[in-house]
């Protein structure tokens, strides 16, 4: 079979296949309808299955099994509007070329189409008392239209005749409406709140509450975060729980990388930093569950709308800010403004500031990174001011079919749950300084799960970085390498990794640095 085209990463011009390429890949009947089971299981339990996919039209079959009668019928209504929305959906899938739909295909890049099914009405003739095969087609006079709205971006919004029949006998009819828009072009630019579309901020909430989800499933591990599972709430842990079982190893990354961000926020913290701007705040709840002393503000970064959600849980759940802990909301599009503008004057760039920006480089593409990278820059000013993020490895992200299973297994299932890796570095510490900033410290994810022998864990790691300097600059005050310690992390032989180079904790010289002299040396006080 073609390589599907919606499996590479790097790949953004998706709409110069031919229909043929299409049909023989996004579109096959048997992978299509193995993709669509494997994401609604109750097609699988009623054998649904895709049977031909053509330019506007799709046939598929509800087969009668013990599944989908009881004899009575008196269910059968509602697995007919289940077949309905999913003929009436591969139909209009067929005319938007190349696109993988989001939740059904792997999605590999920024590029797919979300599509929702807006109302169905059915009128049901007789019961189905044998195989139903069930059919939708778009009138051919409307493709070009319905085609031209999508590629520009705009909102496609159609409706879908579907006939469902025994044999030749007419059993029902419906007609079903669908929205469908390229899942980029659902994100309002900026900050207004005016017009988020619902399902956009479904997606960013549900990524909040997916991490929390799985915060509150490792949490008393490498962490102690007894607000995430309320957080979360039912969606959330729903979710989270989807992720888990479908990529394992998802548990293991969240709490590696919450636990050695709340290591090096505490030893920013205990040198004297008072300043921590956390940059897509999502649900985090470090400026509830970390015992900081009194005058540490917290600037908590994200979209306004999701901002406002943040409130409303936090309300609801009664969580009060700690004594002498200050929170303030700074609204933000990553995407389109800078973080050193948006904290302009409320943040004092002559006192060391922690940037911390978890879980999320990952999804941007290699040009935002870099910009968000650059606007952040202003608010390392200060030398002991520093910024935590957590990275991917190139490779592994743009081609999974080179490496081991699991590694290829957690890709494809990241792609499958629409939430795909699509940004990675081949040496961290390069990256960054091709960012104008210093790599103090890259510590890969399997550092903290050195039980838990899986390649996916190598791939991930989480680093901090100071504004670029002179070669002979000292270290942050703030920053304290060499912090991990095997007996309070649980972890048997922790190592750091810079320029590529494995280190076993205790080793003298880290990227010509003797780090252990560095923490007995430094007084532990703010310049
Ligand atoms: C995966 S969550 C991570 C949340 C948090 N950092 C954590 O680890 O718990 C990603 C967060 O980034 C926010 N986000 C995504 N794109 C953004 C953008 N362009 N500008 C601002 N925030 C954004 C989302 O609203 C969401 O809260």
């Amino acid at each position: 079979m073609q390589k599907l085209r919606f499996d590479a990463a790097h790949e953004t011009k998706l709409f110069d296949v031919t229909w043929d390429q299409d049909r023989a890949t996004r579109l096959e009947p048997v992978e299509f309808t193995k993709l669509l089971r494997e994401q609604v299981p109750v097609l699988e339990f009623v054998q649904w299955e895709i049977k031909e996919v053509d330019l506007g039209g799709a046939e598929t079959i509800l087969p009668l099994n013990a599944q989908s009668t009881n004899q009575h019928f008196t269910h059968q209504a509602a697995l007919l509007v289940l077949a309905a929305d999913y003929t009436g959906g591969v139909a209009l899938a067929s005319l938007l070329t190349g696109w993988p739909v989001l939740g059904v295909h792997p999605v590999a890049s920024r590029y797919s189409v979300s599509m929702w099914l807006l109302k169905v009405d059915i009128k049901f003739l007789r019961p189905s008392v044998a195989d139903l095969t069930v059919t939708a087609k778009i009138d051919p006079d409307l493709h070009e239209r319905i085609q031209k709205r999508f590629f520009e971006g705009k909102t496609v919004v159609e409706t879908i005749n579907i006939e469902f029949r025994n044999g030749d006998t007419p059993v029902a009819e419906a007609t079903a409406t669908y929205f469908a828009r390229q899942s980029d072009k659902l994100r309002a630019e900026g900050i207004s709140t005016e017009r988020v579309n619902t399902l956009y901020q479904l997606k960013l909430t549900s990524s909040a509450e997916m991490i929390a989800g799985v915060r509150a499933r490792e949490t008393g591990k490498l962490f102690d975060d007894p607000y995430a599972y309320h957080m979360a709430g039912q969606h959330g842990i729903a979710i989270a729980n989807r992720f888990c079982d479908r990529t394992p190893q998802l548990g293991g990354m969240v709490a590696a990388r919450t636990r050695h961000l709340d290591d090096t926020l505490r030893n920013f913290v205990r040198a004297g930093g008072r300043q921590i701007v956390n940059v897509g705040v999502g649900w985090d709840m470090r400026a509830f569950r970390l015992d900081l002393p009194a005058g540490v503000k917290f600037y908590e970064l994200d979209f306004p709308t999701t901002l406002e959600e943040r409130r409303r849980r936090l309300a609801q759940q009664e969580v009060v800010d700690r004594p002498g802990i200050t929170r303030i909301e700074a609204p933000i599009d990553l995407r389109t403004m800078s973080l050193a503008d948006v904290l302009a004057g409320q943040i004092d760039l002559d006192q060391p500031i922690f940037l911390a920006w978890e879980g999320m480089s990952m999804y941007f593409s290699e040009e935002e990174v870099l910009t968000i990278l650059k606007g952040m820059r202003p608010l390392l000013r200060h030398p002991d001011s520093l910024l935590w993020l957590d990275l991917v490895d190139r490779e592994p992200v743009e081609t999974p079919e080179h490496f081991p299973t699991p590694i290829q297994q957690f890709m494809r299932g990241m792609r499958v749950l629409g939430e795909p890796f699509t940004f990675g570095v081949d040496d961290a510490e390069e990256f960054l300084q091709s960012a104008g900033l210093r790599c103090l410290e890259a510590v890969r994810s399997d550092a903290y799960l050195s039980d838990k022998d899986d390649p996916v864990y190598s791939v991930y790691q989480f680093c901090v970085a100071s504004r670029a300097a002179g070669p002979a600059e000292e270290l942050p005050l703030t920053f304290q390498a060499a912090r991990f310690d095997g007996a309070e992390t649980g972890v048997g032989v922790p190592h750091f990794t810079l320029n590529g180079h494995v280190n076993e904790i205790g080793a003298p010289m880290r990227n010509g640095v003797d780090s252990l002299r560095n923490l007995t040396e430094y007084p532990r006080q703010p310049r």
